[in-house]
């Protein structure tokens, strides 16, 4: 029998990672399945005591509800508060870890520079705080938190040292190196930043990617910064999830090219 492997959200239709994954099991010659599963928030616990899978993924809006239902899990899902992988320890338990805040520092590692840099994160849902202590600690010089709603910025500003301001203070802000996009007005309407958040030689990063990616990058792109989505972060911390779950790290760059070449949309 083969191990099976999937994913678990709602919706779950859209998901890439049955492809990526099985794009990296050809690569790697493992022989494994996987499959995109639609669990309800409500059949989670009857999902967790049934499962036959030797391990999933786990996304929206599941992540920090699994977090909580697991008893084992690594330090960086608990920096997080979320699980977006679950592998079974050799007694079979099923264990949580978090492998986002790492495919994001994978992704933009030698690309866009974090070291010694002003870095201003925008939002502080649950795709915010994934990233937020793999980003402070690759030796950022200030990491600054805005959110629509502020308290929410404050909490998690105060979790990883960094400093929070009020969004309107944006107006005023001073320039920085790098801005982080994670709210979900992506897929809505964008707020209207103000142009004096970059400068020459500035980089935006979306978290999303596809349509609810355009409307950042596009206003990053009209003030001249180089820009990059987030697809490039889902097939990184994909790879690091298959490297859990198997003892072998895929190569990514394939991956990404071909995703890019077919479109995401
Ligand atoms: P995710 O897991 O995608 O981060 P989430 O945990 O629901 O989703 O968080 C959504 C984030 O987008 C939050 O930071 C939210 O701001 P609030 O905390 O004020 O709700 C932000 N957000 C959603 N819609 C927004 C909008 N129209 N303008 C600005 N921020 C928005």
């Amino acid at each position: 029998m083969i191990d099976r492997y999937g994913v678990i959200g709602q919706p779950i239709s859209h998901s890439l990672s049955p492809r990526i994954h099985r794009r990296f099991a050809e690569q790697t010659d493992q022989r494994l399945s996987y499959e995109a599963l639609e669990i309800a928030p409500e059949d989670l616990p009857t999902f967790f005591s049934s499962t036959q899978l030797a391990g999933f993924n786990v996304t929206l809006p599941h992540k920090q509800r699994v977090f909580d239902l697991l008893a084992v899990v690594s330090d960086r899902a608990a920096a997080a508060g979320a699980v977006n992988t679950v592998y079974r320890h050799e007694a079979g338990q099923l264990c949580g870890d978090n492998t986002d805040g790492a495919g994001f520092i994978e992704d933009v590692a030698g690309r866009l520079p974090l070291a010694g840099r002003r870095i201003l994160l925008l939002g502080a849902g649950g795709a915010a705080q994934g990233i937020v202590a793999p980003v402070r600690d690759a030796g950022v010089s200030e990491l600054v938190i805005a959110n629509r709603t502020y308290d929410k910025a404050v909490r998690l500003a105060e979790k990883v040292g960094a400093s929070a301001i009020r969004w309107e203070e944006l107006a005023t802000a001073k320039p920085f190196d790098g801005v982080i996009h994670s709210t979900a007005a992506g897929h809505k309407q964008m707020p209207d930043l103000p142009i004096c958040l970059v400068k020459d030689g500035s980089w935006c990063y979306d978290l999303s990617y596809g349509p609810a990616a355009r409307p950042f990058l596009a206003w990053g792109e009209a003030q001249g910064c180089q820009v990059q989505d987030g697809l490039g972060m889902l097939v990184e911390q994909a790879a690091l999830s298959f490297a859990i779950w198997r003892g072998v790290r895929p190569k990514t760059a394939p991956v990404l090219a071909e995703l890019r070449a077919e479109g995401t949309e």
